[in-house]
């Protein structure tokens, strides 16, 4: 069984991966996160003390605790998902996102490449070092642009978008300078269980519940392609296990859709699930003051991934999203406890000034 340090298995796609990791017997596991407010241990709650698991708290930044962490176990392999990772606290605070994205990535690679120039020949080929990114490095489509491929140029425009595109480049020259054998993915919004409900899919479901204004920047026709997070850790760990070294894979869900359109559906999911007697879900979809610098549209051609690794996404959106709604509806404990002071600090800081 392989060994692999995961990154950031705290958040939403690190659990999620883990969780999967755990149930294929994929490999052994060791989880290095910094449990920053988007993290959730409870969401892991199932492996305390289990074998072949280990959970370390620290900083992807920390080349000390890296080195040594890199020694005691002898991965065979990184998955680097830590990453501050949500657009809009990036308008807020961007320094945390160079920080962890560029800063931290960069250490990361210190000490992997460190690790790596030690090992046996062998190892050394064997040896991964997976990064995963998002589909915002390559900058907003207009709608009749062809979807990003792999060769699209970079054209970062928040500062989230700017630090994983910094990260990038380092992971790259990482390959082409010292040899690490690197691997990076970069995928389209996920969605699904246990994301912290900053982003637009967890916020709606748990608003609407509340009765709460579902707050739609600008007109709601921005598009983003949407991917059933299960599809995209399947996907990781194709890349993994046979994708080529030095080269990067778009991972979709060939799934465009506006927001006000997500919205809508999520809505009339509700309306079935957890049915109002005095109101329709929908009656609370607000139109508020748009993201600065906001991207109008992403979208994925996967077909390299498609062709050379022979994945495939599972879910369509109706499936996916309905099975996300369930499980915001059934996991109450999770939801009550993510819902913590510093979650309502935040939605008062980015929706308070956002009202039209
Ligand atoms: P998330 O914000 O839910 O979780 C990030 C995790 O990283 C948290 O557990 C946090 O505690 C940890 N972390 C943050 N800084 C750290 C540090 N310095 N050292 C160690 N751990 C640290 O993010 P996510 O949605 O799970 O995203 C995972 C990765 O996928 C990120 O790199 C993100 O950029 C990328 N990505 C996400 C999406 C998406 O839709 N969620 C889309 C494209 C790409
Ligand atoms: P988000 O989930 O923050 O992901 P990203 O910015 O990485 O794409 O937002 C998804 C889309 O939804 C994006 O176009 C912004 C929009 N959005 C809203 O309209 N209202 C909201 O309250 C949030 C959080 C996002």
């Amino acid at each position: 069984m392989q060994t692999v340090l995961v990154t950031g298995g705290a958040g939403f796609i690190g659990v999620n991966f883990i969780l999967l990791a755990r149930k294929a017997q994929w490999a052994r596991i060791i989880n290095l996160d910094k449990l920053t407010y988007a993290s959730n241990l409870q969401s892991l709650a199932e492996l305390e003390g289990a074998p072949n698991y280990d959970f370390v708290q620290g900083d992807i930044g920390n080349l000390e605790l890296v080195s040594s962490l890199l020694e005691r176990y002898q991965p065979d392999a990184i998955i680097n998902f830590a990453a501050e990772s949500h657009v809009d606290r990036s308008i807020f605070s961007p320094q945390d996102f160079v920080q962890t994205n560029v800063v931290g990535t960069f250490q990361l690679l210190e000490a992997s490449r460190c690790y790596w120039e030690k090992l046996s020949l062998r190892r050394q080929q064997e040896f991964r070092f997976l990064h995963v990114s998002t589909d915002e490095v390559y900058g907003s489509l207009t709608p009749q642009d062809p979807p990003f491929r792999e060769d699209t140029p970079y054209a970062p425009n928040s500062p989230y978008a700017a630090s994983k595109a910094a990260s990038d480049h380092f992971v790259r020259a990482y390959y082409h300078t010292y040899g690490v054998p690197t691997l990076t993915t970069n995928c389209s919004n996920n969605y699904g269980p246990r994301q912290f409900p900053e982003k637009l899919i967890p916020l709606t479901i748990l608003n609407a519940l509340d009765g709460k204004p579902l707050p739609i920047y600008g007109d709601g026709q921005n598009i983003r392609d949407w991917l059933y997070v299960t599809d995209h850790c399947e996907a990781i760990y194709k890349v993994l296990q046979q994708g080529n070294i030095g080269e990067t894979y778009n991972i979709g869900g060939l799934n465009e859709q506006a927001n006000l359109t997500v919205v809508e559906k999520i809505c009339a999911i509700l309306d079935e699930l957890a049915p109002k007697s005095d109101f329709g879900y929908s009656s609370l979809i607000t139109f508020v003051k748009d993201r600065p610098g906001h991207d109008r549209r992403y979208a994925i051609d996967c077909s390299k991934i498609i062709r050379d690794l022979g994945w495939q996404p599972q879910e369509n959106f109706e499936s996916g999203l309905y099975k996300t709604v369930e499980w915001y509806l059934s996991n109450s404990a999770w939801v009550n406890q993510v819902r913590s002071g510093v979650y309502q600090d935040w939605l008062k800081q980015n929706y308070e000034n956002r009202k039209v």
